[in-house]
């Protein structure tokens, strides 16, 4: 049976997130006034996320897609990146805004920006539905944040458990582990 929150400490409603994103939507909005935002969506886990955004977004924006995989897998990113899928169109003076799921260390961002920041950009901005700031090793700046949440790990509304439940409406956790 699918759809049925976890019992650990984050939980964070359909309702809730669905508020959240307007409020970012009419931040984004006020914050590019005569400008065509440019949103990169950093796949999979961001995408229900860039989907709800994009379409609150009332002003004309461009969207592109771009996957990066930590090398080494599991749960934990090592900051060793590999761009599995890169960007179709080009970002030189445009106002970028790259949308992830969640900054947790920060690591895999930061190889992101740099590598944006390389393509000259007029602006970067960053937008992330969850921040796990206990657990930062490198400082990221986030324009439009979700959810600041404790170090938990949590899944739903894109995030995975093993591949699953990237489709839960909501954001639900697990029971810390204890070992970090
Ligand atoms: P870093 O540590 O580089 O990692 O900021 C960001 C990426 O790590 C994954 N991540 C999670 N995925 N539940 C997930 O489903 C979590 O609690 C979690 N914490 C980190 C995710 O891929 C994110 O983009
Ligand atoms: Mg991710």
């Amino acid at each position: 049976m699918t759809h049925q929150p976890g019992q650990g400490p984050v939980q964070i409603t359909a309702e809730e997130i669905q508020a959240r994103i307007q409020e970012l939507a009419r931040k984004i909005e006020a914050d590019h006034v005569g400008s065509v935002p440019h949103l990169i969506c950093v796949l999979n886990g961001a995408f229900p996320f860039f989907a709800d955004l994009v379409r609150a977004i009332q002003m004309p924006v461009t969207v592109d897609f771009l996957q990066a995989s930590s090398y080494g897998g599991g749960q934990e990113s090592t900051g060793e990146v590999k761009l599995v899928k890169d960007l179709q169109f080009p970002i030189k003076d445009r106002d970028v805004i790259v949308v992830e799921d969640i900054v947790d260390t920060g690591l895999t961002l930061s190889y992101l920006m740099s590598y944006l920041e390389g393509r000259h950009p007029s602006s970067l901005r960053i937008a992330s539905l969850l921040s796990k700031p206990s657990r930062r090793k490198v400082e990221i700046t986030i324009d439009y944040l979700g959810f600041t949440i404790p170090n938990a790990y949590v899944y739903g509304f894109g995030l995975d458990r093993a591949q699953l439940d990237r489709n839960l409406p909501f954001i639900t956790s697990e029971e810390p582990s204890g070992d970090e």
